[in-house]
This record gives C-alpha cells, structure tokens and sequence, in this order.
C-alpha cells in the first residue's frame, strides 16, 4: 500500500515539474501557478538567478534582496495564501521573463518545490503586405518569438524573397521581406508569417489587377474570394488612399446598390463589383478590396484606366481644324476680290467705262457684283 502511494507521489510530482508551462502575453500581466499545503514561507526563483524573484514570510511580502528585474511586477494572492494558493502575479510581461521558475513552499517542518516554465508570446497582429514600383515587400512587427516568413506565387510555394529580420529593445522581433521576382498581372502573392513554435499563422495575400476601359463603360473589378474559415471576415473596398466606398462585415449584409461619388455600384456574394457607366476622369486610379479576419487578409489591388475616346477627339478636332481653315481661306479670297474691286473702279474712273475685265469671258458671280456695284455709281 505504502508503495503505492510512494508511486503515485512520484508519478504526481514528475507531472507537476515536467509539465506545468504557462504561456504569456507579452506586456500583459500573468499568473505562474502554485499551491502548496505548506505555505508559511514562499519563495518564488528563476533558473541563472541568483536573489528571488518574489519572497514572503511572516504572513508579509519581503523585497529587499528581490531581482532587480522584477522590482514593482510581482504579487502574491495574499488573501489566498492560507488557503494554499502560493500563485504569483507576474505584470508587464518581457521576453526575458521566459524559463523555469521554482515556487518553493515550506513550514517550520516541511517544504516542497514546483517548477513551471514561462514562454513568451507577442501575437502577430497585422501583417503589411505592399506593391510598390513592382515590387511586393511584406513586413511584420513586434512580434516573439521569431517568426518564419514564407511566400508563394498562385498558391505554389516560391523560394526567391530576402528577409531581414531586426529585434527591437524590447527584445520583439521584427521582419522585413521582398519578393524579389518580377510582379506579374492577375496573379496572387501569398505571404504567410508563423511563429517559430507554430503557435500563430497569419496569411497575407496581394493580387495586381488591370482594367482599362472607355468612359462611360462599366468597370468590373474583383474582391477576395472567401476563404473557407472567413465567417469573422470584413470586405472593404477603398479607393485611392482614403475614400471607403464600401464596408461590410458580412456578405450577407450586401447593401443592393451602393452609390459612391455619383457612380452606381453593384457587388455580388462572389465578389464581383460593378461599377457601372463610369466616366468622370477622378475615378481613375487604385481601387483596394480587402477580405480581413483575425488570421488573415487577402487584398485585390485593381488599377482602373479611364480612356477617354481618343477617334472621337480627333474627329471633332479634325473638323474644327478644317472648318476653321476654309474660313480662314474665304476670307483670304473675299479680301483679294475687294481689293482687286478696287482697282478696277480705279481703272474705270481713270478711262470712263473702258471695261477692261469683260475681255476674260467667264466672270463670276462675285466679278459681277462688282462691276454691277461700279456700273452703279459710276452713272450719276
Ligand atoms: C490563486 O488565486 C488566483 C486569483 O484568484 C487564481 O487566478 C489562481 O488560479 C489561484 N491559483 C491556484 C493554484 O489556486
Ligand atoms: C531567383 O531569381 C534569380 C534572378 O533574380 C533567378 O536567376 C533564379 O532562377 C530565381 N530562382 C528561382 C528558384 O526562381
Ligand atoms: C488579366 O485578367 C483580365 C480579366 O480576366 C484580362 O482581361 C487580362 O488580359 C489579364 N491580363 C493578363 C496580363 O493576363
Ligand atoms: C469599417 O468599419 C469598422 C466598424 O464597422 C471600422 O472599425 C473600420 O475602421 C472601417 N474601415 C474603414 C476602412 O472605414
């Protein structure tokens, strides 16, 4: 019997030293847990530390040899301490806290030691995917333990991407990555951050999209079809760097027509927008559609090219054109006429009525005029 109960004991206390961990957030507060029946006297260690992190007895906290590192950030339960609750509160979590800690209880008679180790997370929380003169950068911050970046190029996995990766003070990493391929039209770059451990993935994704049409046709651009765990997921679609012309958290919710800066738009459940007779010049440029949700974000980048109808132009400017110099022609002959009119009062003043002119045979309409305006007053 005494056997079993020595077995059990032992089995019990390689459970508690070999699997007790706890996971922190990074600068949020944590409790490493510990209950103890002996908890008269409490102290807490870390491993490759020499003072205590924590030191309580005589029912009252002692901090005068406390780890410099853990000056202001520690508290007991004290409330709870009799009940055996020997637990430290742990605030202001830093990587540095990461290892083993000892919570070690005892009375005047006995004591006992837990061990429990302490890992550190900073989750990713947004992930920069950017298109900038042709090329995708994708970037991460603030992030632990370090993350892995990996990319692919219509879903298969690619190799050709630089990474940087820099820790801050705080000991947080941060990475920086480009694709160093060329960017091509209507294909998707996925860039997937994971942290070390694999405890968090995020997947960030960029499409290049082009379309060019003539005003005051119908532009159809696309937004990221839904992924398949997309239920927390929103749909916004901007335009240049500020004007939100649509936000939605639900494709259910998908308003029937959606007016935008005079322009009607249409989006269908499968992520199709219209926007429909498009033809005011400011429109042209980027239109982003972003599918967000906590894990991941995929974003359709699409450059709208408004041509205004260039054949038509160079008809109205043809005629224009020509009309404006058969004017300038006309007036040019009307001019040469009166003059030449002119000269030929000139000459019948100077021989009476010698008609020189009449010897050409075919006068004009214009010719006659003339001579008929002479004819006129030349006879008093
Ligand atoms: C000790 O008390 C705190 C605060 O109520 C609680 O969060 C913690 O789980 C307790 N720990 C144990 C081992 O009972
Ligand atoms: C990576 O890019 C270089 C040139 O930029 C190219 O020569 C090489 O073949 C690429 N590698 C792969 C795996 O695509
Ligand atoms: C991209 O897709 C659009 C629409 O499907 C198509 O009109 C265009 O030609 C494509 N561009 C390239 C470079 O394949
Ligand atoms: C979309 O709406 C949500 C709340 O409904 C808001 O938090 C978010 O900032 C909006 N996004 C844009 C781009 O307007």
């Amino acid at each position: 019997m005494q056997q079993i109960v020595w077995t059990f004991l032992l089995f019990w206390s390689i459970l508690l030293t070999t699997r007790a961990g706890v996971t922190c957030v990074w600068s949020s507060g944590c409790v490493l847990p510990c209950s103890s029946q002996y908890h008269e006297i409490i102290h807490w260690y870390k491993d490759g530390k020499k003072n205590s992190v924590h030191t309580f007895y005589d029912k009252a906290d002692h901090l005068d040899y406390q780890d410099a590192d853990y000056k202001g950030r520690t508290s007991l339960f004290q409330d709870q301490v009799p009940q055996g609750n020997a637990s430290l509160l742990l605030s202001s979590i830093r990587t540095t806290d990461e290892g083993r800690y000892k919570c070690y209880t005892a009375t005047s008679s006995d004591n006992r030691e837990q061990f429990i180790q302490l890992s550190v997370r900073a989750p990713v929380k947004n992930v920069d995917l950017k298109l900038k003169s042709g090329e995708i950068s994708c970037s991460v911050e603030g992030v632990y333990p370090e993350p892995k970046i990996s990319w692919s190029e219509d879903g298969s996995p690619v190799e050709n991407f630089s990474k940087e990766p820099l820790r801050d003070k705080d000991g947080l990493f941060s990475v920086s990555s480009v694709f160093t391929q060329s960017v091509k039209e209507n294909t998707t770059y996925t860039c997937s951050i994971s942290l070390v451990d694999e405890s968090q993935k995020y997947t960030t994704s960029l499409r290049p999209e082009n379309v060019a049409i003539s005003s005051g046709q119908d532009a159809t651009i696309h937004c990221p079809a839904s992924q398949e765990n997309s239920g927390d997921s929103t749909i916004t679609l901007t335009f240049g760097d500020s004007s939100t012309i649509l936000n939605i958290s639900q494709i259910s919710q998908l308003p029937k027509d959606i007016e935008w800066k005079g322009e009607k738009i249409q989006l269908t459940p499968d992520g199709t927008v219209t926007i429909y007779n498009l033809e005011n010049q400011e429109h042209t440029g980027t239109y982003r559609c972003v599918r967000a949700s906590a894990r991941s974000r995929q974003e359709v980048l699409t450059q709208v090219q408004i041509k205004s109808d260039h054949t038509k132009t160079g008809v109205v400017v043809g005629v224009v054109v020509t009309v404006f110099i058969v004017v300038v022609i006309c007036i040019i002959v009307v001019i040469c006429w009166v003059k030449k009119g002119t000269k030929h009062r000139k000459n019948q003043t100077d021989s009476s009525g010698n008609n020189t002119n009449s010897s050409n045979g075919n006068p004009n309409e214009q010719e006659q005029d003339i001579m008929l305006s002479t004819t006129d007053r030349s006879s008093p």
